[in-house]
């Protein structure tokens, strides 16, 4: 398929553009900045432009047979007018939009685990989030809409566990944000790329998937991770909310602290998707995150 991708050059879009591609996908990536769009796959084709410009998206769009949607939230009325863009550009003609939003739009989960139809409760810094899955979901009768939540993505050495890295480098110890019962669920970045390229090949219109391996990983574990990968101390220490977010900010210190235990299960049975990566503390401890010492 010909297909357009926005983020291609962040954590997540680099490692599924290349998935793509490998699967025999013809890319075209939506770029702020084209000469900072190094690493891509050979062959991608560049279109600058951003979320806030949606002119840009549909015409890019109206060139392809499918779009997979990577770029963080730029708000709600933004991210209205990038869904709707898509959508009308797709439309008519068995085009795939995967939307990614992010497990964050359950919310804290107190009960069992949530599933892909469990309802939402998005915290503060994704509130925007649920109507732009909606928006996605409602053109479900004319594109082949999908919305992906990844859960925590883990892998190269990046994203939200190089933080913890990093935290625990600072204060010599492990770092739990908020409470020392806080899970994560989390995904390979690897094993993630996988269901991107299965959602975009033979996703039913209208699925909601949940990109989750480990469906709620204890962040205590993956602070004493965290913290033999910087060569700290062991084990870790409980931090509130309000110290973590003179780091990071009030919005993100809440995400950090937020416990979720988050299913794939009807992803995985409805794709036939096998998350088969290393597990996120043991990447954490010895693996992407490691230094070559602590390996
Ligand atoms: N990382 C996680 O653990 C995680 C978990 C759940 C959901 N997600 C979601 O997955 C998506 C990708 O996350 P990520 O971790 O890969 O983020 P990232 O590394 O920060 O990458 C963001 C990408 O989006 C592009 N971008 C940013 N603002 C843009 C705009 N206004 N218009 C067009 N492109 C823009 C960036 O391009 P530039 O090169 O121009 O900066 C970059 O390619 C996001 O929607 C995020 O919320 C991530």
């Amino acid at each position: 398929m010909e297909l357009l991708l926005t983020g291609a050059t962040g954590y997540l879009g680099g490692v599924v553009a290349r998935r793509l591609a490998e699967a025999g996908h013809a890319l075209t990536a939506v770029v702020r900045e084209p000469s900072r769009a190094t690493g891509l796959p050979a062959g991608t084709r560049l279109v600058q432009g951003a979320v806030e410009s949606p002119e840009v998206l549909a015409d890019a769009a109206s060139r392809v047979d499918g779009v997979v949607h990577l770029a963080p939230s730029g708000g709600l009325a933004t991210d209205l007018a990038a869904a709707r863009a898509f959508t009308d550009a797709l439309a008519g003609r068995g085009g795939v939009l995967v939307w990614t939003t992010g497990v964050w739009v359950l919310g804290p989960t107190d009960g069992g685990a949530a599933a892909e139809d469990s309802p939402t409760a998005p915290i503060a810094l994704v509130h925007d989030r649920v109507a732009a899955e909606r928006a996605v979901l409602s053109a479900a009768d004319v594109v082949r809409a999908v919305v992906l939540r990844p859960g925590i993505v883990h892998g190269h050495g990046g994203g939200i566990p190089a933080l913890l890295v990093e935290q625990a480098r600072r204060a010599g110890t492990g770092v739990v944000t908020g409470a020392a019962d806080v899970r994560w669920p989390m995904v390979h970045v690897d094993d993630l790329a996988d269901l991107y390229v299965a959602a975009v090949e033979r996703a039913a219109s209208g699925s909601v998937l949940h990109g989750v391996a480990e469906e709620g990983v204890p962040v205590t574990d993956l602070a004493t991770a965290a913290a033999h990968a910087a060569g700290a101390g062991p084990g870790w220490t409980v931090r509130s909310t309000a110290e973590t977010a003179t780091e990071v900010g009030a919005a993100f210190a809440d995400a950090l602290a937020t416990s979720q235990v988050v299913s794939a299960t009807r992803t995985r049975f409805a794709l036939g998707w096998h998350p088969r990566r290393v597990g996120a503390v043991t990447d954490v401890a010895a693996g992407s995150y490691a230094r070559p010492s602590a390996a």
